[in-house]
């Protein structure tokens, strides 16, 4: 059981330097007028035009933010640091897998970069609203990719380094992408992933791919199609990638990128994001929440394949003018303190990873991080699925060695950042998401929409319109509003159950719908059952989430056979492979059973809860709408 009163305060070194210091007047004044807030957040930014509304709402739930004022992304995150100081300051310190191999950026040569990128990319043909598909490791590239993009108004989709050909062609076609940008492999612990040979599987059937981009990374053999691939290192000798590329400025409601992400149906769901209102909110909450200081060295260990990564390891470190720190590698390779020796040689004072990661490196023991000194730090962040009170604790005392702030942070993919945390200055309730953002407030809800008393659990929803919210599902503003929007008219339907204590803390249960996280990725239960759908000895299934000591949930797979198959052990390996190289590994069932039927409602619909209830012993609820034998 966790006490939910257990307070902790932040230590004297923190609360000395925090950003915000008085937590609760910033709440107070924020909450009593959150579009004068945003206002006075964007007014540190560079706008070519200034806004003639903060919020519109009068196409709810299409809100608009800072309507009829131009900006670009890029000209936050890096050309308005080329006229300062900081022009020659590091902006971007890359280690790769093996961590001898070290590349280093300053926003001055960053600029660069990225200006290369664009100049290529416009010679293509991209143009301002076309979508770039991103499928890259973590590598300098990406951020040169995506930066690129936003610089010349493409649309950036970036797709998670892990995923199969099939999700990728799936992504691609959604998007209808015209060009391609990956790298011939990525490392994975040692051992090359073969990330072109995946994109040349799925765009063989994407009729909107012209063209294909390939980084040079591992040094792998890879087929170029010459009337198609390019290799990158050959583009950027070319005249017409050289010299300056203008920062085009768009307009602050200009799509910025689509990130794919798993809903309740097989196909997943692009959240739409815009260049003002995110640049915004990101900037707010890197100053305001997590606490980055002008000389900080940040990492975030995210991919930006997912929307912590594309929010809080490119974008907002930047915008703040604050030194990312990317690292290629997992945290276990070579060996489980390798995290610990890249804070300790590059001295990193921000930290910020998922749960998964603080419990599989807790469960090494404490003497890989203490070895090492891990002094520079003063900000853990962790954010993606619920931070137990023991790895909260191993974070702060271990990690932190009790000097840091430990900030859980709740949001989505679809809110773009974050939207619920404990503020550096706040005491700590270890286990708990900590209270809504400056600007934002939430209601925990029962089915009929009635607020329920503290320390009940019920349907989170978030109440006031921010400005990094998608704006809508691409392609499918009718399933935007159906999803988000109808079950309680007026509130943002977050699908997490949660309840909110006496002071004001909101303690996050887990999702209400068919979406599994597991190792802090979110995956749709209908993609596994398609990928398992797909073996041939599979006649039918059901995937649920189940929980999991360390990846927080894990997956597991009720099937009906086929006529004509038995159920072994050699099967259920054989299915679980499938799901890995039809999917992608991260969502690998742990366990396959197999079964002579599923549970399923009168129309047909699978009962995955009393499948879930089945398998944890528990009570299998209402059954009445259970079809009879
Ligand atoms: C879960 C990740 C508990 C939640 C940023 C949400 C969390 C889903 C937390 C979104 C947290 C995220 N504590 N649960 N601090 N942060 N979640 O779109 O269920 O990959 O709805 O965005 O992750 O996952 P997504």
């Amino acid at each position: 059981m966790t006490d939910d009163n257990a307070l902790i305060r932040p230590p004297q070194e923190v609360l000395d330097e925090a950003n915000v210091q008085d937590w609760e007047g910033l709440l107070a004044t924020a909450g009593a007028d959150p579009v004068a807030f945003w206002e006075q957040e964007a007014a540190e930014l560079e706008w070519s035009k200034p806004w003639e509304k903060v919020l519109d709402d009068s196409q709810a739930p299409f809100y608009h933010w800072f309507t009829g004022a131009r900006t670009n992304i890029v000209t936050n995150a890096v050309d308005r640091h080329l006229t300062t100081a900081r022009r020659n300051k590091l902006a971007l310190i890359w280690v790769g897998e093996d961590t001898s191999k070290v590349r280093t950026f300053s926003y001055f040569s960053l600029n660069r970069e990225v200006e290369q990128m664009a100049n290529i990319l416009r010679s293509m043909g991209v143009e301002k609203g076309d979508v770039v598909t991103i499928y890259l490791p973590r590598i300098p590239e990406i951020y040169f990719a995506m930066l690129a993009c936003a610089k010349i108004g493409a649309i950036h989709s970036v797709v998670f380094a892990g995923y199969s050909s099939e999700a990728l062609n799936a992504r691609i076609d959604d998007s209808e992408s015209k060009l391609v940008i990956t790298v011939d492999g990525s490392w994975i612990n040692g051992s090359v992933f073969p990330m072109k040979q995946i994109v040349d599987d799925a765009v063989k059937f994407s009729p909107s791919v012209e063209n294909v981009i390939v980084v040079r990374n591992t040094g792998t053999e890879v087929t170029m199609d010459p009337t198609r691939d390019h290799w990158y290192h050959e583009l950027a000798r070319l005249p017409i990638a050289q010299g300056h590329c203008e920062t085009v400025q768009v307009d602050a409601e200009d799509p910025l990128f689509i990130l794919y992400t798993s809903g309740s149906t097989g196909k997943p769901k692009a959240a739409v994001h815009t260049h003002g209102g995110y640049q915004v909110h990101l900037s707010s909450t890197m100053k305001n929440c997590l606490d980055i200081h002008e000389a900080d060295r940040w990492w975030c260990t995210a991919d930006p394949g997912w929307i912590t990564g594309t929010s809080y390891v490119i974008y907002a470190p930047l915008i703040r003018g604050a030194t990312a720190f990317m690292a290629e590698g997992s945290p276990v390779y070579p060996y489980p303190d390798v995290w610990w020796q890249l804070v300790e040689r590059y001295g990193i004072n921000g930290m910020f990873t998922a749960p998964t990661a603080i419990r599989t490196l807790m469960r090494f023991g404490d003497a890989w991080v203490t070895k090492h000194d891990t002094s520079s730090l003063r900000i853990l962040v962790s954010a993606g699925e619920p931070l137990n009170p023991e790895a909260w604790r191993w974070f702060h005392d271990v990690v932190g060695q009790r000097r840091c702030a430990v900030i859980d942070n709740w949001w989505q993919t679809e809110t773009g950042a974050m939207q619920v945390t404990s503020l550096p200055a706040m005491p700590k309730k270890p286990g708990s998401a900590g209270k809504p953002i400056p600007g934002q407030a939430v209601a925990v809800l029962d089915e009929e929409g009635h607020e329920v008393p503290p320390g009940t659990d019920g349907f989170l929803v978030l109440k006031n319109p921010w400005p990094s919210m998608l704006r809508t599902l691409f392609k499918e503003p009718e399933r935007y509003v159906e999803t988000y929007w109808s079950k309680y008219p007026g509130y943002y339907l977050t699908g997490d159950s949660a309840r909110v204590d006496e002071d004001g803390y909101v303690w996050i249960i887990g999702r209400t719908d068919d979406v599994i996280k597991v190792s802090g990725h979110r995956i749709g239960t209908a993609e596994v059952e398609a990928a398992v759908n797909s073996h041939p000895a599979v006649a039918e299934c059901a995937a649920i989430g189940l929980p999991h000591e360390v990846k927080g949930n894990a997956i597991h797979v009720v099937a009906v056979l086929a006529n004509g198959y038995e159920g072994s052990r050699e099967l259920v390996g054989d299915i679980r492979s499938h799901v890995s190289e039809h999917l992608s590994p991260i969502a690998k069932p742990e366990a396959v059973e197999f079964v002579d039927k599923l549970p399923k409602t009168r129309s047909g619909k699978i009962m995955r809860r009393v499948l879930r209830a089945r398998a944890l012993g528990q009570d299998e609820g209402d059954l009445s709408t259970l079809e009879n034998d």
